[in-house]
């Protein structure tokens, strides 16, 4: 796993780094507010600058972030918790799918623009090219890993060959194909299982089906249709490219273990397997605990 202090060791990031950042903290405070209507202005010239910052609300949200990131380059204190930050950064701009040239052309603004500070304020060229030194790694340090996120959210791949850049189109078009079949075939399944609904039913009210058992196959069925739901939705998100989340997979499996466990409970005789399946369920739903609470931290 990465640590900051691993980043800082690549990029020759020392203390001395830090406590020049920090002696800049009073300056930029003081050209705060500069720096949001300076930075807007600039970020004003994206084409698509409305799409995602649309109105008042959002775009004043943002300022307000944008200053706490931007005074937080001049904290002195660049630890683990700093670096989890920015790749919450690089994820919520990832998630909102921003170019990430965006924020690359915003962070190479915001660069210069702290340049200028420092310009006007240390006229003698010593201290002043330390301080842009440690400014410079700083905001190096930021963009690789805000725009890392996005090469770990899977947003852009650099095939070194021709041919390696049509295997993956190729692959990223089949992999499509395959979800949007995965999603009729899940519509499908739904109708099925809709269609065993209306049979037992149908059964019950003409056949003479047993009282006990059309309800609990009613339930299974409605059990299953609730999984596929959880499914199909999962399917189309990915397909809208978000993450897919495989804990609907073993939702389904709970589901169908659920569904045997409510029809073997009407025989006596099979108490062994009904505790097998209970065992089952336990084990999958501790899994999907888990795997809800790791994706929300
Ligand atoms: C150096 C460049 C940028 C920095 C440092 C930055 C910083 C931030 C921060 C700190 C957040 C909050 C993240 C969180 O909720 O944890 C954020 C969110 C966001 N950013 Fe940026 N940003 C940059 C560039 C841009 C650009 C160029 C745009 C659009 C043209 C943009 C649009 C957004 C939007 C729409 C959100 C979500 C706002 C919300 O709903 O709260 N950002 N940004």
């Amino acid at each position: 796993m990465e640590t900051l202090d691993k980043i800082k060791l690549i990029y020759s990031f020392t203390d001395n780094d830090a406590s020049n950042l920090m002696q800049l903290s009073g300056l930029m405070g003081s050209n705060a507010n500069d720096f949001i209507s300076n930075t807007y202005s600039f970020i004003a010239n994206f084409d698509d600058f409305s799409k995602f910052l649309p109105d008042e609300e959002i775009r004043n949200r943002h300022q307000e972030k944008l200053k706490f990131w931007f005074m937080g380059l001049f904290s002195g204190t660049y630890n683990n918790e700093y670096l989890r930050k920015l790749k919450r950064i690089g994820e919520v701009h990832a998630e909102i799918k921003l170019p990430s040239h965006y924020v690359s052309a915003t962070m190479n603004y915001i660069r210069n623009f702290t340049h200028g500070i420092i310009f006007r304020n240390f006229p003698s060229s010593g201290k002043r090219d330390e301080l842009i030194a440690s400014v410079n790694k700083i905001i190096d340090i930021n963009l690789d890993i805000i725009i890392s996120s996005y090469i770990s959210e899977g947003k852009f791949y650099i095939a070194a060959t021709k041919f390696e850049t049509k295997i993956i189109k190729f692959s990223s078009k089949f992999s499509y194909i395959l979800d949007l079949s995965l999603v009729i075939s899940l519509i499908v399944a739904t109708i099925m299982v809709f269609l065993l609904f209306a049979f037992e039913i149908y059964n019950f009210a003409f056949g003479g089906g047993d009282f006990e058992s059309t309800v609990v196959d009613i339930l299974g069925a409605m059990l299953i249709v609730w999984a596929i739901r959880e499914l199909l939705e999962e399917e189309v998100k990915k397909l809208q490219g978000h993450k897919f989340a495989l804990s609907a997979f073993i939702g389904l499996a709970m589901a169908a273990l659920l569904r045997k466990i409510l029809i073997f409970s009407l025989v006596p005789q099979k108490s062994t397997e009904v505790a097998i399946l209970g065992f089952l369920v336990l084990v999958l739903g501790i899994v999907y605990w888990l795997m809800n609470k790791s994706s929300k931290s």
